[in-house]
């Protein structure tokens, strides 16, 4: 199952080819989502012209850096971690320097360099252009931040380098930033506002991919239907705009539209949909174009009204189930997913039955779900006190996972007897004899390799499935290959 934060890559080092020129030694490892490892592809690139190659050796390194999340807590303690080992290695190599990159450097800011005396280096996520001159600094023995935010900034100039890369799959980031301002979240703050890339440059790095064989690619932002593009410029200036620019706005169903027309043998995903934002125009693309793939991850968060109005999440319950009565319409097998958080600030026992009972109108293929996790800063944690104690959150988590359980079983367990379409990626981690690949919906499949190959096009009759996973075997091509 693979979503923006797949826990499988967490603080796996990226490793590039070699240039022979370069002296020095970067080790870089990302958390998070998966613009978080997509950010440290452009960062390896913009050093690779810096004279560094990558290494997977942390003892070897000169320069550590480490591409961090803010989004829970949780998240920010294995960060904390990985400085204390840094500091270890640091004690047999004292000239390795360290940086700090990402949300935490951005939520932090100087303050790492106090709180964390092994940090060298801190840099915000729209600073990385800035790398080389902080990289100076710090050689001539200084600290060095920069975490200013941009409203420009969308590295849609730097072609970031492909790392850890099956030759299958690759993420394009569409948007940055969010202007959403859910009131748990932090994103915002460290991310600064939400900006589109020009589409051309977009186009131009699909392009790219699909020269190089790539079979599937994910555009990615953490509000995708929000994307808007009339010639640059932040979306809430979009009124100010000429009207020539008005009429050649790109919105995000018009990008979809154009790279799937532009590549159809290209499996297209996006991620994250944002249901205030997505619109019918959106689902009309997909259904339009066969090779854009039929799954939305659409996170709801709560199925409380209340809930929803206190995270500033701006629709109902009711709008929420007329938008996916629509996609189940529009798109009959078109699978959808959520986020949810458990035990938000005031949320009672009957607001957490209106998210079971929400789930169980959707009957959701897949769910991240998550204990609320107050963040610094928020205006959840201004405002509200965290006060659903810690095993009533647990609880409450412990109930949703379970319904989700069910429902992917009963989502998963409608494919068998059927024949479908499955991109192969990687073999399988249980079985080298076995591939493993994801049909349209995103759900993962496992079959026989027989003479199939990485990024073959492969229809699977499928014969049994557990809750996350469809078991078949291959019964030839597709026509997409
Ligand atoms: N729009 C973004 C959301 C990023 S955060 C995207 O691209 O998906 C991913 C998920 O983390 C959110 O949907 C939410 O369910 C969860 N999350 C965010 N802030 C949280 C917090 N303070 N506590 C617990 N979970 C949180
Ligand atoms: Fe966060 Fe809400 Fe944006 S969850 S990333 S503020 S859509």
């Amino acid at each position: 199952m693979e979503k923006i934060i797949d826990e499988n890559k967490q603080g796996q080092p990226l490793v590039l080819d070699q240039e022979k020129e370069n002296q020095r030694k970067l080790f870089i490892e990302s958390y998070g989502c998966q613009m978080n490892f997509s950010d440290s592809e452009i960062v390896a690139s913009i050093l690779a012209k810096e004279g560094f190659n990558t290494t997977q050796n942390l003892e070897d390194a000169d320069l550590v850096l480490v591409n961090t999340c803010s989004i829970r807590e949780k998240a920010e303690q294995t960060v904390r971690k990985r400085l204390e080992k840094y500091n270890a290695v640091k004690k047999i190599n004292p000239g390795m320097k360290v940086g700090v990159l990402g949300c935490m450097a951005e939520r932090l800011k100087s303050k790492f360099l106090e709180e964390e005396k092994i940090v060298d280096l801190v840099v915000g996520p729209d600073a990385y252009k800035d790398l080389p001159n902080l990289i100076e600094e710090v050689d001539a023995g200084r600290n060095a931040v920069n975490v200013i935010l941009s409203k420009e900034e969308t590295y849609g100039d730097i072609s970031p380098v492909r790392l850890q890369s099956n030759g299958v799959s690759a993420f394009v980031s569409i948007t940055r930033g969010c202007d959403n301002m859910c009131t748990f979240c932090v994103v915002p703050f460290t991310r600064g506002r939400e900006r589109s890339r020009d589409p051309q440059s977009i186009m131009e790095e699909i392009n790219e991919l699909a020269t190089q064989n790539f079979k599937e690619i994910t555009l990615l932002g953490q509000n995708v239907d929000s994307y808007l593009w009339y010639g640059g410029g932040l979306k809430k200036d979009f009124e100010k705009a000429s009207d020539f620019q008005k009429a050649t706005a790109v919105n995000f169903a018009k990008l979809l539209d154009m790279v799937a027309e532009k590549h159809p043998k290209l499996r297209l995903r996006f991620t994250t949909s944002n249901p205030q934002d997505m619109t019918l125009d959106v689902i009309e693309v997909m259904a339009k174009h066969k090779n854009i793939c039929k799954y939305i991850h659409l996170p709801i968060q709560s199925g409380s009204d209340r809930i929803l109005k206190e995270m500033n999440r701006l629709h109902t319950r009711q709008e929420y189930f007329d938008l996916i009565d629509n996609i189940k319409r529009i798109i009959p097998d078109c699978a959808i997913s959520q986020d949810i958080i458990t035990g938000f600030p005031t949320e009672t026992e009957d607001d957490h039955k209106d998210t079971l009972s929400l789930m169980e109108y959707v009957k959701y293929d897949y769910g991240f779900m998550f204990a609320y996790s107050e963040r610094p800063g928020t205006l959840a944690a201004r405002k509200m006190e965290d006060d659903i104690p810690e095993p009533v959150k647990k609880r409450r988590l412990a109930e949703i996972i379970e319904a989700q359980r069910k429902h992917s079983a009963y989502r998963h367990q409608s494919f068998v007897g059927q024949t479908v379409e499955v991109l192969i990626e990687k073999a399988s981690k249980k079985s080298d004899a076995h591939w493993s690949g994801r049909t349209t919906q995103n759900t993962v499949a496992v079959f026989p390799k027989g003479d199939y190959k990485i990024g073959d096009f492969v229809m699977v009759k499928i014969n049994e499935c557990t809750s996350a996973t469809l078991l078949g075997d291959a019964v030839g091509y597709s026509d997409n290959n």
